[in-house]
Order: structure tokens, then C-alpha cells, then sequence
């Protein structure tokens, strides 16, 4: 009875390297606190991976380093469904059958896609405005020999098959994510009018409650991210992390009381806040206020305390990296779990539109 009244939530993480910081305090540890109360569905989204991955190595590696970070993180097995796209073959068919609804122009129109392909083309985003009629003519390859693929297109398609194959009403992803939650809804309602059903609920973001956390790079400007190589990860060992955070770029300090802050430094009072106790903050808030902080000392306390976070579930990661037969029950039970409504789903889906045994 409880159990079907949950809200079912469904979040994927592409296998593409290591989880840092922001992907604790931005998702991570945030799934481990709603795991309870909700239907949780997490999954290692290995075929989104494949769109831009080469390395077929790297990519089974990932998934495993992933799966296992979820699990150091908390994310537990009994509690949530955890698995691994691929293993859910019922995924890949409806991405098939429900591109049959999906228009190439709206796929060109959305933001990642044309990030990634210009990337994969290896031109520069104009300047001004959009100039997308060079944009298509560059995709189309008239003028390269380089290739965006065809799953780079059809992306969106296959997270809206990730989301609604589970008939999940609640998605967690971050801002850069939202457009293509935007698709998802619209191509769940397009289908549900289309056929004059009602088998798709429109899924919205998951609202964890007050401001989202931005967690900032050491590099001195915007967020952490893999791409932009200033992060700190989960696995980084003691050594490197503490010459990390040393490293990180500061100014030349406060030279009179009460100085507005420069981003750099705004950056790691906010990574403080992250993993400090508050007194700590408001000793390094005061120190600067006053002019006799010493960035290296902030640095020092602060790659403790980052440590004192990271240390617990990196030695989990390296426990559970050890013991493979867990990470393969693991990923064999999520499996079943996510298949039996997925093949519900996807039954239901092929007779809506026509594709029934003789
Ligand atoms: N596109 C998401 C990202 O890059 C990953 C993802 C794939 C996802 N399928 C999903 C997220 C379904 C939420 C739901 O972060």
C-alpha cells in the first residue's frame, strides 16, 4: 500500500569520470536524504555516455567507479533502484519507437546539442545572436569531414525514455538539465493526445526546498565541473587533495577593513561553508573583515575539513571497488527492479501504437 503511493523519482548520472564535490553536495547526498521517503530509481546512464564517450575501456571502467561512488555516498540498494541503463533493454526500444514522435528540428533547437556538436565540429558559438542557418549547414557537413552523430540528436529522446518508461513524476537534475526535462513533458503529452491515452504523467523537477547549492571550482571562476579540471573528487587521496586546495587562486588580500570579497576568495569561503563548522566560518569572516586573514591558513583548515568529508567514502569506494560480486548483485536486483515496470510500460506502449502480435 505504501510502497505504490510514493512519488516515483528517476535520476541518471552519465559514467564519464569520477564524482567531485559538486556532485555530492549537488545531487549525491541530496538523493541520500530522499532515498526514504520516495520511490528512488538512480541510474549509471551508459548509453547517454556513448554519445560522446571513445574509449571503450574507460567507459566500463566508469561505470563501475560510478556505481561504486554512489554507493560509498550512501545510496542504498535496499531503499532505492540502482542500475545500469543498458541492462534495461526496454529502454532502447521505446527510444525507438517514441522517436517516431520526435521532431529533428526541435532536437536541433536544444541548447546541449548544439554545445556538444559545435564541440564535436570544433567551432567556436557565435558571437552574436545565433547564426543557425551556418550552424545546421556546418552539422549537415557540407564544409568538414567531421561527423556529429546521430545520438547526440537524439539524446533528449532517450532521457525522456529513461523518465517516462518508469512513469516518473519527479526528476532532480540540475539547471543545465531542464530543457531537456522541458522535451520530456512535451513529448509525453504530444504522445498521450496523439493516441488519446493517458499513459504518461508529465514529470517536473524535483524540488529539494531552498536555494540550490552551487559549489565552486579552485580555479578561481564558476562552478566545479570535470570539463574545467578544478575539482576536487571523492577519490582524491590526502596528498593530492591538501596540494589541490593549496593551489587554489586567492588574491592579494584584504588592505582595508570591511573589503567586498573577490570571487576566487568568495569561492572558498563558500566551499568553508560547505564543509566547516561555523565557527570556523565566521573566524576566517572576521580575519578577513579585519585584514590579518592568511589565505594559507583558510586553505589548510579547509582541505582538512574536506577531508574529514571525503576520507569516510573514499575508503568505501575502495572496499566496494574490491568486492565485485556486491557490485554485480547490486546492478543484477536494480535491474530486475527497473525492467518489471519498464517492460510493463513498454508492453503498453507498442500495442498504443500498433506493433501487436499477429
Ligand atoms: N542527461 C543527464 C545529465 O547529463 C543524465 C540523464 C540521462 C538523466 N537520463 C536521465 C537525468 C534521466 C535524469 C533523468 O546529467
Amino acid at each position: 500500500m505504501e510502497q505504490s503511493k510514493r512519488e516515483i523519482i528517476v535520476s541518471g548520472i552519465r559514467p564519464t569520470g569520477n564524482l567531485h564535490l559538486g556532485n555530492y553536495y549537488g545531487a549525491l547526498g541530496k538523493f541520500v536524504k530522499i532515498q526514504d521517503q520516495h520511490d528512488c530509481n538512480f541510474f549509471i546512464a551508459d548509453l547517454h555516455a556513448l554519445t560522446t564517450a571513445s574509449d571503450p575501456n574507460a567507459l566500463h571502467a566508469n561505470v563501475k567507479g560510478v556505481l561504486a561512488e554512489y554507493l560509498a555516498a550512501g545510496i542504498d540498494p535496499e531503499k532505492a533502484t540502482i542500475f545500469v541503463q543498458s541492462d534495461v533493454p526496454e529502454i532502447s526500444e521505446m527510444y525507438l519507437l517514441l522517436n517516431m514522435h520526435v521532431g529533428i528540428g526541435e532536437l536541433m533547437r536544444t541548447a546541449a546539442f548544439k554545445d556538444k556538436a559545435r564541440k564535436a565540429l570544433g567551432i567556436t558559438a557565435p558571437t552574436s545572436g545565433d547564426d543557425d542557418e551556418a550552424f545546421e549547414h556546418e552539422i549537415i557537413g557540407a564544409s568538414t569531414n567531421k561527423r556529429v552523430n546521430a545520438g547526440l540528436l537524439t539524446y533528449p529522446t532517450l532521457m525522456a525514455v529513461d523518465i517516462l518508461i518508469q512513469k516518473a513524476t519527479k526528476v532532480p537534475v540540475g539547471k543545465d538539465q531542464l530543457q531537456h526535462l522541458e522535451l520530456t513533458r512535451r513529448f509525453a503529452r504530444r504522445f498521450n493526445s496523439f493516441y488519446g491515452v493517458d499513459l504518461f504523467p508529465e514529470p517536473s523537477d524535483f524540488d529539494f526546498g531552498g536555494a540550490p547549492v552551487k559549489v565552486p571550482g579552485l580555479d578561481g571562476s564558476g562552478k566545479m565541473g570535470k570539463s574545467e579540471g578544478n575539482c576536487i573528487y571523492l577519490i582524491d587521496d590526502p596528498k593530492v587533495l591538501r596540494k589541490k586546495v593549496m593551489r587554489a587562486t586567492t588574491d592579494e588580500g584584504p588592505k582595508v577593513p570591511n573589503s567586498p570579497m573577490s570571487e576566487p576568495v568568495a569561492n572558498l569561503f563558500t566551499l568553508l561553508e560547505l564543509t566547516s563548522a561555523p565557527d570556523v566560518v565566521e573566524h576566517f569572516r572576521n580575519a578577513y573583515a579585519d585584514c590579518s586573514i592568511r589565505y594559507g591558513d583558510l586553505k589548510k583548515q579547509l582541505a582538512e575539513d574536506i577531508l574529514a568529508v571525503t576520507t569516510p567514502i573514499r575508503e568505501r569506494i575502495q572496499d566496494i571497488l574490491a568486492n565485485e560480486d556486491y557490485l554485480r548483485r547490486v546492478v543484477r536486483d536494480g535491474a530486475e527492479r527497473a525492467r518489471a515496470r519498464a517492460a510493463a510500460t513498454l508492453a503498453e506502449v507498442r500495442q498504443i501504437m500498433g506493433i501487436r502480435p499477429l
